[in-house]
């Protein structure tokens, strides 16, 4: 079975949620605590083994490239300075010279089409996709689990969490069918569905583990919800031909993308950093 190695960043959305925060900062640089969104998203893929990283970007977005790149005058006033603690920090954080691929996605026409402007970067290899605003807070992490999963199931597997029932109809939900070592098969998906039509609570929360025929379905460019080429769309017709798996995600996720959603991390993080908890949980009860 090969292993995987690659990780798409789909980063090319507009972020409207977030406007005007968005305007001219991608929301994937926003910061949760002291560390932009996808920095976590990007260790996440790390920790599982990944080693070519392909970020679709888009108008606007360029900072995040520069993120990932060394700041030379920065790192020569930190070592002047002695710093070395934060110059080791940042030295951590660099990928290997070629580890990391940019490509465009020109015009936001969908997830599954910002997917699509990877295939010439994947191949014909498996590859995991990661939605750079949603955070995923758990040890080991979430991509790390589905990947140890993959090494039993081979196939494809997808990321799910419990919603609400009324709150169904925002997301891609999936049937369950029989359990699959720590998981379960899918049996249907279905984008966004009423309540009563959901076969279940289960939402795709933002990890996949594809292979790499996803690309050629993607290729048909069919619109689907919000006249958006849909990822979940390309699922439903490749389950036809081959297995798709849940992951029950234990944790819960943190949707970035949403006002309430990135605030709700920056507590969530902040009170798990034993540097700043101590009077962050004495500033938060003054102020609720
Ligand atoms: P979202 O559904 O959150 O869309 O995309 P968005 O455009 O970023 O944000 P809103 O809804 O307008 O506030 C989920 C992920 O897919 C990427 C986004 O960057 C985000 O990481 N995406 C979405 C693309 O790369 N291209 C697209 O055309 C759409």
């Amino acid at each position: 079975m090969t292993k995987i190695r690659t990780a798409v960043f789909p980063v090319a959305g507009l972020g409207t949620r977030f406007l005007p925060a968005t305007k001219a900062m991608p929301k994937e640089m926003l910061t949760v605590v002291d560390k932009p969104v996808i920095q976590y998203v990007v260790d996440e893929a790390r920790e599982a083994g990944i080693e070519h990283f392909i970020f679709v970007t888009g108008r606007n977005k360029t900072v995040i490239a520069d993120h990932f790149d060394v700041q030379f005058e920065l790192e020569a006033t930190l070592s002047e300075r002695g710093k070395t603690a934060e110059l080791d920090a940042l030295r951590a954080d660099l990928p290997k010279p070629g580890q990391y691929s940019f490509t465009r996605q020109q015009e936001p026409l969908g997830l599954g089409h910002a997917v699509w402007c990877a295939r010439h970067l994947i191949n014909d290899n498996p590859f995991a996709l990661l939605l750079p605003d949603m955070l995923m807070p758990w040890e080991p992490g979430c991509l790390a689990q589905m990947v140890d999963m993959y090494e039993q199931t081979g196939g494809n597997i997808i990321s799910v969490e419990e919603v609400e029932k009324d709150q169904v109809c925002k997301y891609g939900i999936v049937g369950v069918g029989e359990d699959v070592g720590d998981g379960f098969r899918v049996n249907s998906m279905i984008e966004k569905p009423k309540p009563e039509a959901a076969p279940s609570n289960l939402f795709i929360s933002g990890r996949y583990i594809l292979q790499p025929e996803i690309m050629e379905l993607l290729g048909s460019h069919e619109r689907g919800a919000g006249n958006e080429i849909q990822l979940t769309d390309a699922m439903i017709r490749l389950s036809k031909e081959v297995p798709f798996y849940g992951y029950r995600f234990p944790g819960r996720s943190f949707d970035c993308g949403s006002k309430t959603g990135f605030l709700a991390a920056n507590v969530y993080y902040a009170l798990r950093r034993p540097d700043i908890e101590p009077e962050f949980r004495e500033i938060l009860k003054t102020v609720i």
